[in-house]
């Protein structure tokens, strides 16, 4: 069902950044070449570096990939202009009214106002808190437009301050204005997790404890902080990763199946599981949570260095760039099934996946070999690289005895749909867009999350003095790692 959303504008504070650089520009740029977005489409970007609107387009054409050349492009940028601004200054928002209505009127966006937070997260409460008092933050209860928000993560460093924050987002902008994102919840293959339980009508009764033995969900990457020694600093795994992205997939994999598939029924339903998650106790986190942070190392057959040796980084630094963790969920479906996460920077392999792995055979009648893993079918979700799923099943080998061989039956993305697959921020922003908040974050899952990371943070930054799990880069992580699943008897699969 094709969708195309009304004239808008987007005002990007932190138009100079990373993100904005790397993903926002980029994605609205496709947008608006497969004509998802209309014409009219203005961008202003607001940031601290003194710039006209010349030179920063000319600074985007050089980040634009290679079609940035085109007449294509040039129609595109025609539509970006540039605001120069200290975000605490309260003539700032007096100045960016003015330029948002004198756009308004040329570009004929119909007051549509979309704001980006894509600023270090510590500026997040100033501009929210400028734009409610300069009069910019309410839709006109005439209807002139309408004016929505989206916030970046992290939402809050902690379960503290994502509530300060919220607080004062909430006092500024309605709930319905406001659009947490995380971009995981815009990749096809985390979209499609839903379609899958949902939509088949095989999987949902095995979906519970009677049929699965546990739920192992990696986020490995093979690159390190690359250049973001100073943001991971303050952030660390558990932040970077677990509270927001991790947390949504352990979300979809869990809940219940939602009435429809209003915004606010699939949110009611993330939100009751993670408030299932059982909260891990500061006594409990030594067994159930593993920290690590990587050494020196090969990475993509490259030579790197250890995180203390990145820039930015402090030499003795406390910050964990692995975690694994094991959560249970207190409900009928999960109890007693453990859900094990882990993810970490310079690993072995770059893969995010989500397997189901089922309890085994009560009795097997054939003959197996020691630990050839003939006994439980494993459900897998890659969600990146190779985007499919996969089903793991024990086949007869071919010949004269009954020797069995686990095989998988795949569905692959990419031979079946063709190989493009829509950028995670091109879906999102355009659900923004459209006034579909289905896979934006709502606050209360926002602080479910918080609420069950905060232990371990705290458990973590009270402990000044065990020395932190070292692993060498290019490998899988910490032996600790192992040894989390080990204790239960069970074992990382091998990806
Ligand atoms: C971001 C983190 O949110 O997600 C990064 O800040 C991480 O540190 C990235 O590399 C991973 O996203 P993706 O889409 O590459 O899996």
């Amino acid at each position: 069902m094709s969708r195309s959303p009304e004239p808008s504008m987007m005002v990007i504070f932190g138009g100079s950044g990373d993100l904005t650089r790397r993903k926002l520009i980029p994605s609205l740029f496709r947008l608006s070449r497969s004509r998802m977005i209309p014409a009219g489409f203005t961008i202003i970007a607001v940031s601290r570096s003194r710039m006209t609107d010349d030179s920063y387009r000319e600074m985007l054409r050089s980040w634009a990939d290679k079609d940035g050349q085109n007449e294509t492009w040039n129609n595109f940028a025609q539509g970006i202009f540039y605001m120069s601004a200290d975000y605490r200054d309260p003539a700032t928002y007096e100045r960016l009214k003015e330029l948002m209505s004198k756009k308004e009127a040329e570009r004929r966006t119909g007051a549509n106002r979309l704001y980006y937070l894509a600023t270090p997260p510590a500026d997040y409460p100033d501009i929210v808190r400028h734009l409610g008092e300069n009069g910019l933050s309410r839709e006109d209860s005439g209807g002139a437009g309408w004016i929505r928000i989206i916030i970046e993560k992290p939402f809050g460093y902690d379960l503290a301050s994502a509530r300060e924050l919220n607080h004062e987002v909430s006092f500024r902008f309605e709930e319905r204005q406001v659009y947490r994102i995380d971009h995981y919840l815009g990749k096809e293959t985390v979209q499609n997790i839903l379609v899958f339980r949902f939509a088949n009508g095989i999987f949902e009764p095995i979906w519970n404890r009677q049929f699965i033995d546990s739920i192992q969900i990696t986020a490995s990457e093979n690159i390190g902080v690359e250049g973001r020694g100073t943001y991971y600093e303050q952030a660390g795994a558990l932040r970077d990763m677990v509270q927001n992205h991790i947390m949504q997939l352990i979300a979809l994999v869990a809940m219940e199946p939602p009435p429809d598939f209003h915004p606010d029924s699939v949110r009611d339903e993330k939100s009751k599981v993670l408030r299932s998650i059982r909260r891990i106790a500061p006594e409990e986190v030594s067994s159930l949570a593993v920290r690590g942070q990587y050494g020196r190392g090969f990475t993509r057959g490259k030579e790197v260095v250890g995180y203390l040796e990145e820039p930015g980084v402090a030499p003795e630094s406390r910050v964990e760039t692995f975690a694994a963790i094991r959560f249970n969920i207190d409900n009928w479906r999960w109890a007693d099934v453990p859900f094990y996460i882990r993810t970490g920077k310079n690993m072995a392999k770059g893969v995010t996946e989500i397997a189901i792995i089922f309890r085994e055979t009560p009795h097997l009648i054939f003959r197996q070999e020691p630990g050839a893993g003939i006994r439980s079918n494993v459900l897998a979700f890659r969600i990146q690289p190779d985007e499919g799923i996969t089903l793991r099943i024990a086949a007869k080998l071919p010949g004269q005895t009954t020797e069995m061989r686990p095989v998988n039956m795949d569905f692959r993305y990419g031979s079946t749909f063709g190989p493009h697959l829509a950028g995670a921020y091109e879906r999102l922003l355009l659900d923004c867009m459209l006034g579909d908040p289905t896979l934006f974050n709502r606050i209360d899952s926002v602080e479910a999350s918080w609420s069950l990371i905060q232990p371990i943070l705290d458990t973590w930054k009270a402990d000044q003095s065990t020395p932190i799990p070292q692993y060498e880069s290019g490998s899988w992580g910490p032996t600790e790692s192992d040894q989390l699943l080990a204790r239960d008897g069970r074992a990382w699969r091998l990806l």
